[in-house]
């Protein structure tokens, strides 16, 4: 099937869904707010800042005299950790549960509103006692537990700037980025509980900071949370239950300027190395919350909310550590995997704490529907309204069966697409106005506009697939890539004048919802994270063994994509080696311990050649046909035509997974 045939089939979609009268009826979003936007946009995003606590009011809504860096209610001050939590105490909801944690082996915990308030307040006290001013950088490398929010909100609340790297990377990883970013201080934990064993995190750390690297480091602040023997490097190593633990709970947040940076969060490029993606403070806070409590019809008073992402994502920053809590909303926080003790996990966390609104990705979904309806038919879900998805198209039966067998039949599905550079969500229906439509992220937020334009920039209409831009600045716009501007403006401002291009592909269908059609460049996709060819190539070629490599996203049935790697060897190396061993196994390790196990190719390919151009580019096209087991398209632009030949060749013969 020619891939038009296949958006072709993508993009109809007969089932519709409207929402139900009561739910429209108490929606908090109406559908007023469409106009609204549209008739004054910076005013509409006046008004959603103004939902937030200014210590100093703004007066300028947008500043865009010199794009692509936009400045969003410059002259305001405010503090995003007060909007987090102290004003929620002030006006009298100190006793909301902001936190229900449950921990993998099945330990929980509690924090009110007032006691995170206050838990937050000890650790702004602890890294200030650590000499961390505003602007310093904060590497934080933690499992999900309260913890790992408590420092994001403190960080913030000093205005110090917060890099969270995910847990599952490794040691290179987090050395290179803590690096990259000169952080002051790691704050990270002995290790943290997953599929039900102690899984350990700071010995990574030592890792990353042996042998004179990041000497930027001073501290490394070290949760207890498995208890698990830890190396100890005196002088530099401090904990966290005495710095925080004896730290008074008094603490006045000062307000800093609504473009003090907030975080960096690293992120897959084109290129080998992560791009440290920067966001700043008022505009962040601005969009994280609205579309937090639009997009899923947050009613902080009664709703229980869960979105089951690490907080090493921007998902886990804007939809678990700022807005939820900006709107004062009560959610679960889980530790561990969702097959531990078994797969009826998430689902019995969704009967315990009556869970409302329920927030995760396709791939997750995928896997439950393969296991069968069985196992969330054993839990009472009937507290889920309005269920949510991101991080990757879900394919219309995924949507249905969510739909069906965790929403009831009933609830809403909103198919939340942004990026983490656009800071919150972008594209999604509003599940109290949209009639929805499986498979379909379908329309731009209110405030947000979006076109799809062909290669030389024409504005594409119904019926068409192109490349998705941003054609307005917004609020929680990422304000740049860590010390690197040029890279910023090529990156995303350069291919289409004044517009951003988010690389992906979409299509306006013929009823004006647009369809997400996946990276257009050589960013993949697997299971929601977003990882370069390149990055993977590079590990590959670190080792001795291989000469040379190319990585292509090979389409999966569960995880999106899945990384295939063709790989060229160098026998000398492995005969001098004396490795009679899996090499396959030996490379994939390698790749596991240089960027982390999420980036472990699934098959790795040998070949004699690799495709390439006469300029000597490789051409992945041929390699995706290759491993998603294709028709081989156009091969006329090859240096050597036959190289695809021996190519499949070799696949037919076996490739090792
Ligand atoms: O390709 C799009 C896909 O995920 C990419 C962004 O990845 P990341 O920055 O890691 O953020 C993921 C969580 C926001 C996008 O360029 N993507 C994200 N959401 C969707 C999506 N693709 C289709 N539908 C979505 N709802």
């Amino acid at each position: 099937m020619s891939a038009d045939h296949e958006i072709e089939n993508l993009s109809h979609e007969n089932r519709h869904f409207a929402p139900s009268e009561t739910f429209a009826r108490n929606a908090i979003a109406q559908v007023d707010l469409y106009a609204e936007a549209k008739a004054d946009r910076l005013g509409f995003w006046a008004k959603q800042a103004n939902n937030l606590h200014w210590h100093k009011p703004f007066t300028q809504t947008l500043d865009w005299t010199n794009p692509p860096f936009a400045k969003w209610f410059a002259d305001g001050k405010l503090n995003i950790s007060y909007n987090c939590l102290d004003r929620h105490v002030e006006v009298g909801n100190g006793d909301r549960t902001a936190i229900f944690f449950e921990g993998e082996p099945g330990d929980s915990r509690e924090l009110t509103y007032a006691e995170l308030t206050r838990e937050v307040k000890k650790a702004a006290n602890a890294l200030t006692a650590l000499g961390i001013k505003p602007g310093d950088r904060v590497a934080i490398y933690m499992p999900m537990i309260p913890e790992a929010i408590i420092a994001m909100q403190a960080v913030a609340r000093i205005g110090a700037v917060h890099s969270v790297i995910f847990g599952g990377f490794s040691a290179e990883s987090l050395s290179s980025r803590i690096e990259d970013a000169d952080a002051k201080l790691v704050i990270t934990a002995d290790g943290g509980y997953r599929k039900g064993k102690a899984s350990a995190l700071k010995p990574a750390v030592d890792e990353a900071l042996s042998a004179g690297k990041c000497a930027s480091v001073k501290n490394v602040l070290v949760v207890r949370r498995t208890n698990q023997d830890v190396a100890w490097v005196e002088g530099r190593d401090v904990e966290w239950s005495e710095a925080v633990g004896n730290a008074s709970d008094e603490h006045e947040a000062q307000a800093f300027d609504a473009e003090h940076p907030l975080f960096i969060l690293y992120t897959s490029g084109t290129t080998g190395k992560p791009k440290g993606i920067l966001h700043t403070s008022g505009g962040y806070l601005t969009q994280a919350a609205y579309t937090h409590k639009n997009v899923f019809d947050l009613h902080a008073e009664t709703d229980v909310y869960w979105c089951t992402a690490d907080v090493g994502w921007i998902t886990g920053h804007s939809y678990v550590a700022y807005g939820p809590l900006a709107n004062g909303a009560s959610q679960v926080i889980y530790e561990g995997t969702p097959d531990t003790p078994d797969w009826g996990r998430w689902w019995s966390i969704i009967e315990k704490y009556g869970v409302s609104i329920f927030y995760t990705a396709p791939t997750a979904i995928r896997t439950f529907m393969k296991l069968g309806s069985q196992i969330p038919e054993q839990h009472n879900l009937k507290s889920i309204r309005v269920l949510g998805s991101v991080g990757e198209p879900i394919n219309p039966e995924a949507w249905m069966w969510y739909r069906e067998h965790i929403g009831g039949g009933q609830a809403p599905i909103v198919d939340t697409w942004w990026q983490t550079e656009t800071g919150a969500i972008m594209v999604s229906p509003l599940p109290g106005i949209t009639t929805l439509k499986p498979g379909s992220a379908q329309v731009p937020l209110p405030g947000v506009s979006a076109e799809v334009l062909d290669d030389e920039g024409n504005i594409l209409g119904r019926g068409h697939a192109g490349l998705l831009v941003l054609t307005e600045p917004w609020p929680s716009m990422l304000r740049g890539i860590w010390g690197d501007p040029e890279r910023f403006k090529e990156t995303y401002w350069s291919k289409f004048e004044g517009k951003y291009f988010a690389g992906d592909g979409a299509k306006w269908d013929e009823e004006g919802d647009l369809w997400l059609l996946g990276r257009v460049d050589d960013v993949m996709n697997i299971s929601g994270h977003r990882l370069s060819t390149a990055e993977i190539e590079s590990a590959l070629v670190s080792h001795p063994f291989v000469a040379e490599a190319a990585v292509v996203g090979a389409k999966d049935e569960t995880t999106g994509q899945a990384i295939v790697a063709f790989v060229i060897l160098r026998q000398n190396q492995i005969e001098a080696a004396g490795s009679d061993s899996d090499v396959s196994k030996i490379l994939r390790d390698h790749v596991a311990k240089e960027i982390g196990p999420i980036a472990k190719p699934r098959t790795i390919i040998v070949v004699a050649e690799l495709p390439k151009t006469r300029s000597g580019k490789i051409m992945r096209r041929l390699l995706r046909d290759v491993a998603e087991d294709r028709p081989i398209g156009d091969v006329t632009t090859l240096a050597d035509t036959s190289v695809m030949q021996s190519i499949s060749g070799k696949l037919a013969g076996g490739a090792n997974d």
